[in-house]
């Protein structure tokens, strides 16, 4: 099998599959990164990765390529794992690499194959792929398309795609979900040796690809639902983090996905619920998917909170162009829209340290891994090779990425490194009392100043 794209999605797939036992070719437009990973090295930072590619190369079982004839005689089954960014004009998905991929590949192919999109995409593509298979290959070589959307999480990818919840697939004929079964055989089979069963949906083209894009957008609105709640506690004096806990003991709602904080970010549940919207108001169902904007803006909201508390504890005025932070130093403790992953697509923390820059503030950011991909999205900040550098001399502290660095850092040592004992727990990650103990003036999201 073959797996067209290798970035954060294709390139733990393609390893992934060859450790199950397939014989696997990644593939890519990008030759610095096929170079990479053909040379034992993970592009991207995912735990336990980097062992399982070096493995697996050695096996002879995996390779990579930049070739779209070597990939198409190669494979049976060919996933589509390119990209599916947020259009630059709009709110809709860009699918030009779709496009790219498919008509590449479909031009190449000398027999009877199964393309599946893994990529996340509107409702429809799958119709679409088909017809650009339609027009680029042979139609007697009777190639067949298929959609298996994914549901990896950076941070826990290795595991998700070897013992996913679900395997998902949207097919047209029993070639097809034969195909799919065979290419999902290895997953099925480590499942059964660990006395597991791995549910399997196996559905129309439109539900597949709907699938996803439902089950992205419930994640964001169930974390706007408590940043929601997080506002109203500011604005109410309640504490979101215990409310949080007591309405999560109900097993109906559910402690998961439920921590106010500074909201979503990444390369996926921002431009999916946005392109999710925009296909819904293609198709004339637009209403129904109204509060997702809503969901979007509860979001975006929770980044200008942590500016407004950054302003309030610095003593800066803040008016209608933003704080004025000119002289203010502030330490940002992480760049990566969560912990555990070195990807700063739409991160929160680093909007964030962007906001504080334009103010005027000298900011200093620090983050385990993300230091390389940040520096490149937002070059005008300083960047810190550790904690302790960032915080020297800082009159704030904002903790916005709730790595383990920073949950177990020591609020004593920090203090004594810094020029104001001032921090903006973003995450509601902290130790709270431990903290003001050590003489922090401490602010939370969504609850009482100051209040452990
Ligand atoms: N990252 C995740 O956690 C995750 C989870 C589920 C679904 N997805 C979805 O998977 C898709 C890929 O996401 P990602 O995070 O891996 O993106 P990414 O940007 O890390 O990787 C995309 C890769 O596609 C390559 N590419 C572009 N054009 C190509 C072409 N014509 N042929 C082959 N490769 C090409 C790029 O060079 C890049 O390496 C998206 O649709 C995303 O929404 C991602």
């Amino acid at each position: 099998m073959t797996f067209l794209g290798t970035g954060y999605l294709g390139a733990t797939y393609a390893i992934c599959f060859a450790e199950l036992g397939y014989e696997v070719i990644g593939f890519d437009v990008d030759e610095a990164k096929i170079a990479k990973l053909a040379g034992g090295e993970v592009p991207f930072h995912e735990a336990g990765l980097d062992e399982l590619l070096r493995k697996n190369l050695a096996s002879g079982r995996l390779r990579f390529s930049t070739d779209y004839a070597e990939v198409a005689e190669f494979g049976d089954v060919h996933f589509i794992c390119v990209g599916t960014p947020q259009r630059a004009d709009g709110m809709g998905a860009d699918l030009r690499y779709v496009e790219a991929a498919v008509s590449g590949l479909a031009r190449h192919l000398t027999r009877k194959a199964l393309i599946v999109g893994k990529s996340t995409v509107p409702v429809g593509t799958a119709e679409w792929v088909e017809q650009l298979v339609a027009k680029h290959a042979p139609s007697e070589l009777g190639v067949e398309v298929a959609w298996s959307p994914e549901f990896l999480q950076e941070g826990h990818a290795v595991e998700d795609v070897l013992r996913p919840n679900r395997i998902v697939v949207g097919v047209r004929s029993e070639w097809a979900a034969a195909m799919l079964d065979a290419a999902h055989e290895g997953v099925v089979t480590l499942a059964a040796t660990e006395d597991r069963e791995v549910p399997v949906v196996v559905t129309d083209f439109a539900t597949a690809e709907l699938v996803k894009v439902a089950a992205n957008a419930f994640l964001a609105t169930k974390i706007s639902f408590i940043n929601a709640m997080a506002e109203v506690c500011e604005a109410a004096g309640g504490d979101v983090t215990n409310l949080a806990r007591a309405i999560g003991y109900d097993p109906r709602i559910g402690n998961r996905f439920l921590r106010a904080g500074l909201g979503f970010g990444g390369g996926c549940l921002p431009k999916d619920i946005r392109a999710f919207q925009a296909r819904a108001q293609e198709l004339g169902a637009g209403e129904a998917l109204r509060f997702l904007h809503e969901v979007d803006l509860i979001n975006q909201r929770r980044r200008s909170r942590v500016v407004r508390l950054a302003a309030d504890m610095l003593d800066r005025g803040y008016g209608p162009a933003g704080p004025e932070l000119a002289g203010a130093r502030v330490a940002v403790l992480g760049a990566t829209f969560k912990p555990d992953s070195d990807d700063v697509r739409d991160s929160p923390a680093l909007a964030v340290a962007a906001t504080l820059g334009k103010a005027g503030a000298d900011v200093r950011v620090y983050d385990p891994q993300g230091i390389d991909n940040a520096r490149r999205a937002l070059p005008d900040v300083t960047y810190e090779a550790t904690m302790a550098d960032a915080v020297r001399g800082a009159d704030l502290v904002c903790v916005l990425t709730e790595w383990a660095e920073f949950r177990t850092a020591d609020p004593a040592a920090l203090g004594e490194l810094v020029s104001g004992r001032r921090v903006i727990d973003g995450r509601n990650c902290l130790e709270a009392a431990e903290w003001i103990r050590a003489g922090w003036q401490y602010r939370g999201m969504g609850r009482p100043d100051g209040e452990a």
